[in-house]
């Protein structure tokens, strides 16, 4: 039997994002191809063809219509960094920031990171999965079809493999695409920083006995490390990342976040796939991942909702040559929110990238973030069909409309994500 066709017919504009299949760097960032008067066939799970709507409606005589009502229809969005897997909200710490205290003082009193890291140890897989799902299936319901997923409040093998399991739950039960990332090193955990050898203990611990466990059972794709002032020294992120590299997955690295302590530098150097954050990154920074292939993911509403008069340089990056991505960074701490397009709203009042910078941040880079930039992130013959219709008729609305949910239809690989159903907990 031959696959179910697609045709979906009447967008506004239809805004492929088409060019190579690999991350789109520094001016090559605000080309984006926007078509009208264009249809998109869908075959299977593949996009068949884009082109003009009577053309594809000739050749493409019994695929069924998806009326796009005048909306845009996209590439649906990519989410390359967000902590989605955790229990309780962390409102106080809000508070306390506004009446004073850094972001850093509070986990060096226990806070932060760690009181997530309580937190999950007290809960069972099926008590994460069942928050995780409900915060998920709302991200995607803002016209998200791929998200990563880092573990990282667990700190202990048992609590990590936890995390990680739930992920892997989710993304076999969720329509959406999940990404895995293994972060054991999100934090040293409270009860190995007595002394520098038990700090060590730590670190090999992740190296020795989480690593090796997260990749015989296929946990993960990627490792990242919180390499940061007062968290994980360089030295030490650069072996946490070296063992992940042997054992047989990507990279990633939170990087230059607070302060610049050569994280991007790092990045390039082990090749990460991308570096993130980089809210501090130094000139040197930038050179260093202006010639490399690691892409920088930046999260402007971490820096908005911890309430820093900083953000990362986007502009100088662009003009350096970097490719840039845009991601929520959805966490307790620093950023708890779903509403993704609030990241492409800040990346252009805050980062000053136009909207077309802004979308390609979002699809074709974010794609490129988590190595998929040949499968999503672009409406182009042989990608997957993963597709956003979003209720508006010029694109550069997609940023302009702040804290809006405009997406009316989700499809990943050929299927329709019931958007509404999505936002049900
Ligand atoms: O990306 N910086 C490290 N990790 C998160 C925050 C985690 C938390 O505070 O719970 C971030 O900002
Ligand atoms: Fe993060």
């Amino acid at each position: 039997m031959s696959s179910p066709e697609l045709l979906f017919v009447n967008a506004a504009q239809v805004v492929t994002a088409a060019g190579p299949g690999v991350a789109r760097r520094g001016r090559a960032m605000s080309e984006l191809e926007c078509l009208t008067d264009a249809a998109v066939a869908v075959r299977g799970d593949r996009i068949a063809a884009v082109g003009r709507q009577r053309d594809l409606q000739a050749q493409f005589p019994s695929a069924n219509h998806v009326d796009c009502h005048g909306g845009v229809l996209m590439p649906a969005l990519v989410d390359s960094h967000t902590h989605a897997v955790f229990g309780a909200p962390r409102a106080a710490e809000h508070e306390m920031r506004a009446a004073g205290m850094d972001y850093m003082d509070i986990a060096q009193r226990g806070g932060g990171i760690h009181a997530s890291v309580r937190d999950v140890r007290t809960r069972d897989e099926e008590e994460l999965v069942s928050f995780a799902r409900m915060r998920l299936r709302r991200l995607a319901s803002y016209g998200v079809g791929t998200i990563e997923v880092k573990s990282g409040y667990g700190l202990s093998l048992v609590d990590e493999l936890k995390l990680l399991r739930v992920i892997r739950r989710l993304a076999s039960e969720l329509p959406v695409r999940l990404i895995p990332t293994f972060l054991g090193a999100h934090e040293i955990p409270l009860e190995y920083r007595d002394s520098t050898a038990r700090r060590r203990e730590y670190v090999d611990l992740v190296i020795h006995d989480m690593l090796p466990i997260v990749t015989r059972e296929k946990l993960a794709h990627f490792a990242d490390v919180f390499c940061e002032t007062g968290v994980y020294t360089v030295a030490e992120s650069r072996e946490i990342l070296a063992a992940a590299r042997a054992a047989g997955l990507s990279l990633k690295l939170h990087a230059d976040e607070l302060t610049a302590s050569g994280g991007a530098e790092l990045a390039a150097e082990m090749q990460a796939t991308s570096a993130d954050h980089l809210a501090a990154i130094s000139p040197a920074g930038i050179d260093a991942l202006g010639s490399a292939n690691t892409v920088a993911t930046l999260l402007p509403a971490t820096m908005l909702f911890l309430g820093k008069p900083t953000q990362a340089p986007a502009r100088r990056m662009l003009d350096g040559g970097l490719a840039i991505a845009l991601a929520s960074d959805f966490n307790p701490g620093t950023s708890p929110t779903v509403a993704f397009p609030i990241a492409l709203t800040l990346g252009v009042s805050q980062l000053k990238l136009s909207a077309a910078e802004a979308i390609v941040a979002a699809t074709v880079n974010g794609a490129a973030a988590l190595g998929l930039a040949h499968e999503v992130g672009q409406i182009a013959a042989g990608y997957s069909a993963d597709l956003a219709l979003m209720a508006i008729r010029d694109y550069r609305e997609l940023p302009y409309w702040l804290g809006a949910r405009l997406c009316r239809g989700l499809w990943t690989r050929g299927k329709a994500c019931d958007v509404h159903d999505l936002d049900v907990s």
